[in-house]
């Protein structure tokens, strides 16, 4: 077809304005050389760039297998479930007192919409000419605004579970070895007289809610078992000891010879 002709403007018809129309793209053919064809051009450039990005996930994936954690216990009862880290931030949202309980709709609905709404609106709502991000104070605050949100929002809710519940997210490891408890072994009186320690560490400490304790006199020193009875642990509460402190220190002695 013939090129654009710039100096051609048609008159009579009231109902056509006789400027240029917005959002009629230019013709390809008024920039030689700064043009390709989209097919199979551009898509082939496009394919290749996404190749590469995909061989290294590949590599990616073979030489760093994703990590799996302990296997699912039914009887672990002090067991937290996490979101995966990129719906954290969400997942602790919910944990304020201004978005959840009566306010819910608020933490799953109002925040959240109004936030990826305003991102799916920005063509609309930012419609200025200026394009440097300094120009468009309100808009570059905004998303500052959530970057930063999103991102402490994810390390809050990983601070807290780690504070919690222990390094290991999902419940892996500290609770994990109630499958190893020697199903022989009896536990001395002290343990016995003890029967709040035996409803999260069992009869004979082979572990259920806690950990096994059948070997963890080669864990801890004594003064460390102490401490864990006293304090507590990730989700073992202090103070669950009832007795003298001679029977404490005694309780202590025994675990820690558990070797
Ligand atoms: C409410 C359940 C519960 C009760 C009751 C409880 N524990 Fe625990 N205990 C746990 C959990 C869970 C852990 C693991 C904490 C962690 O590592 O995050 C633990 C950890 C321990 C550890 C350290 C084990 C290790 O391998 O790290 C010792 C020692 C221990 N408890 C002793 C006791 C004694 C003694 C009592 C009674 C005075 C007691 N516990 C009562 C739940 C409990």
């Amino acid at each position: 077809m013939a090129k654009h002709d710039k100096d051609a403007t048609f008159v009579g018809d009231s109902r056509v304005s006789a400027k240029r129309i917005p959002n009629i793209s230019p013709s390809y053919s008024d920039f030689p050389g700064k043009s390709e064809a989209f097919w199979p051009n551009f898509l082939l450039k496009e394919w290749m760039v996404a190749a590469v990005g995909l061989i290294a996930f590949l590599v990616l994936t073979v030489s760093h297998e994703s990590p799996l954690t302990a296997k699912a216990n039914p009887n672990d009862t002090s067991f937290v479930p996490l979101p995966d880290w990129y719906f954290l931030f969400l997942y602790q949202l919910l944990k304020y007192p201004w978005a959840a309980g009566d306010y819910v709709i608020l933490g799953i609905l109002g925040i959240p919409g109004v936030a990826f709404g305003a991102m799916v609106l920005v063509p609309w709502l930012d419609a200025g000419k200026e394009r440097r991000p300094l120009k468009r104070p309100v808009t570059t605050g905004l998303m500052m605004l959530s970057l930063f949100s999103i991102f402490f929002l994810t390390w809050a809710a990983h601070d807290e579970h780690v504070k919690k519940h222990g390094a290991s997210h999902g419940g892996a490891g500290a609770n994990a070895p109630a499958a190893a408890a020697d199903p022989n072994f009896k536990a001395g009186d002290i343990w016995t007289a003890q029967a709040s320690c035996q409803g999260c560490h069992g009869k004979n400490l082979e572990g259920t809610a806690g950990p096994n304790l059948q070997k963890v006199g080669e864990k801890y020193k004594p003064e460390e078992i102490k401490e864990i009875i006293t304090k507590g642990k990730g989700s073992m509460p202090p103070g669950m000891f009832k007795g003298s402190d001679e029977d404490l220190n005694k309780l202590v002695e025994y675990l820690a010879s558990l070797k």
